[in-house]
């Protein structure tokens, strides 16, 4: 990954931080955020597809800090929370580059991303159309898209496969659900309809199944086109761009994207006579997971009597639940050692031999892994520090309070220095919730 490269004595550098040194002032589980990396992937967006809007998606990860980054590179947010929400328009981001999504947007979240003047609103059921419609007026109405599927299966894990039929959001294509969404949206003077949305899954890294995407989108506005005289100006092909855990993991790049989405987008509107409207994408984890890694000390290691070695540290599913959710992969490296180097990079440390290694977690389930068969030191013992990169998505975003155990904390790091951007989660946390006695 490149956020972490090595440094003395088996150390590895991050923003040009020493992760030992890092371990040691901030503590572990700890995630360090390289501010230049995620600054240089919101770049690599925007020169990609100079034309398109480019909204992060904040559930890979969001804090105040991150929001910044997010508005200096110009890039817009897409939230899926009133929690999302209202920590965005705390860092003072502008409501007009924000796009709220959510399956079952609740009354007072509509209301408040009214309030706040939330740019663009993505509809995703029949029940909230009314509902927005009201709190909308004609001479102040609200941009909106329609989530729609358009038959596509792509991503990671059947979890993340939000493109096709028979789940829970948008509107199908196939079945006539997403033109009904259409007409019912146009017969509301309040709601103002920009654009289609569709976002097929996460993880994705081959980039044919959104020039399918490009295809019946292109297809649909058409058919609007047809159907009511208005052309829509916006298609928004939501994330879901992957990128690499292990070392020869293949990832879809912006300018893969783009080549792969682009051309075809022009293409197909001009078989169907119509003005290629603005792209607008939603990345999340390509902007952040690389940015970061996770660290962790090894609190105990267990060789078993069937030949198992296990190396427990102090974090685990509360920290990152993606293992044990959806069987992801990691590459884990332990710090203070020589680098050694393997097939297609560093794959493990340490100038003696290595052996597979189950990372494990503190957590009191059997399935609280961190990762599999991990090449580790044979020799690792507790004390030792183990780095887990591309860590900046869907980690920290998605901690839990489990055996309440407290969430890590994030520092930012930049130029050699750290920052902390997010406190660990303490028991004080935890007790300061409860009301009971
Ligand atoms: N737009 C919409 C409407 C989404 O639902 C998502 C992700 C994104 C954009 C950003 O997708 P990305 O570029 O980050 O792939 N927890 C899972 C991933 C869930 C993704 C949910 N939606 C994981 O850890 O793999």
């Amino acid at each position: 990954p490149a956020s972490a490269v090595p440094g003395p004595g088996g150390d590895l550098l991050v923003g040009g931080v020493s992760l030992r040194e890092a371990a040691e002032r901030f503590g572990t589980p700890l995630y360090v955020f390289d501010e230049g990396e995620a600054r240089a992937r919101a770049r690599a967006y925007r020169r990609a597809l100079p034309e398109a809007e480019v909204l992060y998606a904040a559930k890979a990860f969001l804090c105040t800090a991150m929001a910044d980054l997010v508005a200096e590179e110009g890039l817009g947010l897409d939230v899926c929370s009133a929690g999302e929400l209202r920590l965005a328009a705390a860092a003072g981001f502008p409501a007009g580059r924000i796009l709220l999504h959510g399956n079952a947007k609740s009354p007072d979240e509509l209301r408040l991303a009214r309030r706040l003047g939330v740019g663009r609103i993505v509809l995703d059921n029949l029940a909230e159309i009314p509902r927005l419609a009201a709190l909308a007026t004609p001479d102040r109405p609200q941009r909106v898209l329609v989530r729609v599927l358009p038959g596509v299966a792509a991503g990671h894990h059947a979890a993340v496969r939000t493109g096709v039929d028979g789940q829970k959001f948008g509107f199908s294509i196939a079945s006539g659900e997403a033109a009904e969404a259409v007409r019912r949206t146009l017969a509301q003077p309040a709601l103002r309809l920009v654009g289609l949305h569709c976002h097929l899954g996460s993880q994705i890294t081959d980039p044919a199944p959104y020039r399918t995407a490009v295809d019946r989108l292109v297809e649909l506005l058409a058919r609007i086109r047809d159907e009511h005289a208005v052309e829509l100006p916006e298609l928004d092909l939501g994330g879901g761009h992957g990128v690499r855990y292990l070392p020869g993991d293949p990832e879809l790049t912006p300018a893969a994207f783009a080549a792969a989405t682009t051309a075809r987008l022009a293409a197909r509107c001009a078989e169907h006579a119509l003005a290629v409207p603005k792209l607008l994408i939603e990345p999340g984890r390509a902007v952040a997971a690389p940015a970061a890694v996770a660290l962790y000390r090894v609190l105990a290691v267990k060789h078993t009597a069937e030949g198992r070695a296990f190396a427990a540290v102090d974090g685990g599913m509360s920290d990152n639940p993606r293992p044990a959710l959806y069987g992801s992969a990691y590459t884990v490296r332990v710090l203070g050692r020589a680098p050694r180097l393997g097939g297609g990079g560093v794959v493990g440390s340490g100038a003696g031999p290595t052996r597979p290694f189950d990372v494990v977690g503190c957590h009191c389930e059997a399935g609280d892994v961190l990762a599999r068969d991990a090449p580790l030191p044979a020799d690792l013992r507790p004390g030792d520090l183990l780095a887990v990169p591309a860590a900046g998505a869907y980690q920290l975003a998605m901690a839990s309070g489990y055996n309440l155990v407290g969430r890590p904390a994030l520092v930012a790091a930049r130029d050699g220095r750290a920052r902390l951007l997010v406190r660990r989660e303490t028991v004080d946390d935890f007790l300061a919730r409860e009301t009971g006695r």
